[in-house]
């Protein structure tokens, strides 16, 4: 009996003009460099321009993936966008999408803050299993840059602004392991764990946007145990172990939390794709604008086993395996 499958076919990305090296940081607080790259592997990110929205960069990202798969707004059926930086309280940044391209069908955002990738794509994976959706395209977006404090160093050298894409189309597979498509998806969330990682305001709250607030420390700790407990739990739902990934996206925040969630995982280091260096932690867009960065390089080929894991504010966190 076949089973319908969520198969990348397409993959985009938007980067902001505008690079701002570490260097930058050094002129207005007390940080360097080398301490951040030290600590975070970060050299540079992209902010946004002024008047440069989270949709603008959806939008752009949107356009190359559409390109990359050779189709045309009309061919999309849903967009699930993923951001904790939307233009507007409402509408969603999504809808804003769905009109510059051109679709009909319906299009909403998703929030689990730099998770959110990885829950939009749970998300399009159960609409095209259950045959409610031919072709998803998932997006993350985020301009980070609005919502940062720039007198805490702990905090405002680590975000940096962009969008990733990635279509998904609905084909027919045996349902096993050697199926193209996703093969698995984890989620998990813990409210108990609000206060290590939020944003100190909001509509019903203070009425304003606010700022990201972090215990980075704590958040490292739970960020290596929950990425490795969640890599391994898709890994196993699939029917695969870690020696069957050919490739491991994480979400892009720390190079070292990185490095210890693939030896956790036991994934090694030349199988883990990193941008953390030119994109800093771009939170909801990081692991679509990683996967757009070596697509476009030609270094996932089709049958290869993506892993990809995130976490972020909640405390929320997942993962999903992909036969590209
Ligand atoms: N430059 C120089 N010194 C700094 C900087 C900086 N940019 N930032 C912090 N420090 C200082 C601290 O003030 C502290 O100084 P003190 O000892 O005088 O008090 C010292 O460095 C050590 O601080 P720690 O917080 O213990 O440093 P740590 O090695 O843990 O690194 C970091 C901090 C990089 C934030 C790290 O904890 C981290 O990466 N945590 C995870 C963060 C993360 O991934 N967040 C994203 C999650 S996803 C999301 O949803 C947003």
């Amino acid at each position: 009996m076949t089973v319908l499958r969520a198969v990348a076919c397409g993959c985009g990305r938007y980067l902001p003009e505008r690079v701002v090296e570490n260097a930058e940081f050094a002129a207005t607080l007390d940080t360097s460099d080398e301490w951040i790259r030290a600590r975070t592997g970060i050299e540079r990110r992209h902010f946004a321009a002024e008047g440069e929205k989270t949709s603008d960069l959806a939008i752009a990202a949107a356009r190359n993936a559409l390109d990359d798969a050779g189709l045309d707004g009309r061919d999309i059926d849903v967009i699930v966008l993923a951001t904790a930086t939307p233009d507007q309280t409402f509408p969603s940044t999504a809808t804003r999408v769905q009109a510059a391209i051109g679709m009909a069908g319906y299009a909403y955002d998703i929030q689990a803050v730099c998770a959110g990738f990885i829950f939009a794509l749970a998300q399009a994976d159960a609409l095209i299993r259950t045959g409610q959706a031919r072709r998803v395209m998932v997006i993350g977006a985020e301009t980070f840059s609005r919502i940062l404090d720039f007198t805490d160093r702990g905090t405002c050298v680590l975000f940096g602004d962009g969008a990733g894409a990635l279509i998904l189309e609905a084909r027919e597979g045996a349902g096993d392991r050697a199926d193209r498509g996703v093969l698995a998806t984890d989620l998990n969330s813990d409210g108990r764990y609000n206060a290590l990682l939020y944003v100190d305001g909001g509509p019903s709250t203070t009425g304003a946007a606010g700022v990201v607030r972090m215990a980075g420390q704590e958040v490292f700790k739970h960020a290596v145990l929950k990425l490795a407990a969640t890599g391994g739990a898709a890994l196993a739902r699939a029917g695969l172990t870690p020696a069957d990934v050919d490739w491991l996206v994480p979400h892009q925040a720390n190079l070292r939390i990185m490095t210890m969630t693939a030896q956790k995982l036991g994934v090694p280091a030349e199988k883990v794709v990193v941008t953390v260096q030119d994109h800093g932690n771009t939170s909801a867009a990081s692991i679509p604008l990683a996967l757009a960065v070596a697509h476009q390089a030609g270094r996932i080929a089709e049958g290869e086993v993506v892993l990809m894991e995130a976490i972020g504010g909640g405390l929320a966190w997942g993962a999903a395996v992909l036969r590209w």
